[in-house]
């Protein structure tokens, strides 16, 4: 099986968590774009989405599913996104796609999160994916030694402009031994817009497609925050 069919399986998988009749959370990514693709079957049943970039809302809306601008949406019941790295915390490292800062804001929205990856993102310790921050671009080179200070070799992201009008630093060569104290420590740099560690807000669930079929972790609180919710393809 490739991972692009490991992929698809994961994102097919992810519609039994979208809710009827709700607005749902779209993230970013080559994933991602396979969850829009499932979606679009069952767009019908959904009231539209919210996405967390350019991209995946021209996508969604090439389908013909509505996207609304978050600032309109009070309830976000479950997002769904991919990630580059993820613990059996559910902690991630994401933003390889650049899109991290839009990523964390509808996650920060959304009741569940719901992460779909091939099995070659289980990690045991975040770090070997460099970790993406998103700058203002004139701190960037104070944002840079910073993150030398910190152990980290930080790379400029070529030809790379965010969403926001920003740019990203890759740090190379960290070991993420403690993912929530290391992303509050990095969004504390004046002229950092956030880190790609999703660990304070991590994915309530992961659904990680293997050879053998879709494998499903939770965190403990995830129960909770789906009462009340009727998922589409329950
Ligand atoms: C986008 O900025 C990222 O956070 C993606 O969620 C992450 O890079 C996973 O992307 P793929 O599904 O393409 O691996």
């Amino acid at each position: 099986m490739t991972q692009d069919e490991l992929k698809q399986r994961v994102a097919q998988e992810a519609l039994k968590h979208v809710v009827e009749d709700a607005v749902v959370g779209v993230g970013s990514g080559s994933t991602v774009n396979f969850f829009i693709d499932a979606l679009a079957a069952i767009k019908g049943r959904i009231d539209g989405a919210v996405a967390a970039s350019e991209a995946s809302a021209e996508r969604l809306r090439k389908h013909g599913i509505r996207v609304f601008d978050l600032n309109s949406v009070s309830e976000l019941p479950v997002y769904v996104d991919g990630a580059d790295e993820v613990t059996e915390h559910l902690a991630m490292i994401k933003g390889g796609g650049g899109a991290l800062t839009r990523e964390k804001i509808v996650a920060a929205v959304a009741e569940r999160f719901v992460c779909i990856c091939d099995a070659s993102k289980l990690v045991g310790v975040l770090g070997k994916f460099p970790l993406p921050v998103e700058v203002i671009p004139m701190a960037r080179s104070y944002v840079g030694r910073e993150l030398l200070k910190l152990g980290g070799q930080p790379v400029l992201r070529e030809n790379v402009t965010t969403d926001n009008g920003n740019l990203i630093i890759d740090c190379h060569g960290l070991s993420i031994i403690d993912p929530p104290a290391l992303e509050a420590k990095l969004n504390q740099i004046a002229g950092v817009v956030t880190n790609g560690l999703f660990a304070q807000r991590s994915a309530d669930l992961l659904l990680l497609a293997e050879p053998g079929g879709v494998r499903t972790l939770r965190a403990r609180a995830v129960e909770r925050s789906s009462v009340g919710h009727r998922p589409v393809l329950s």
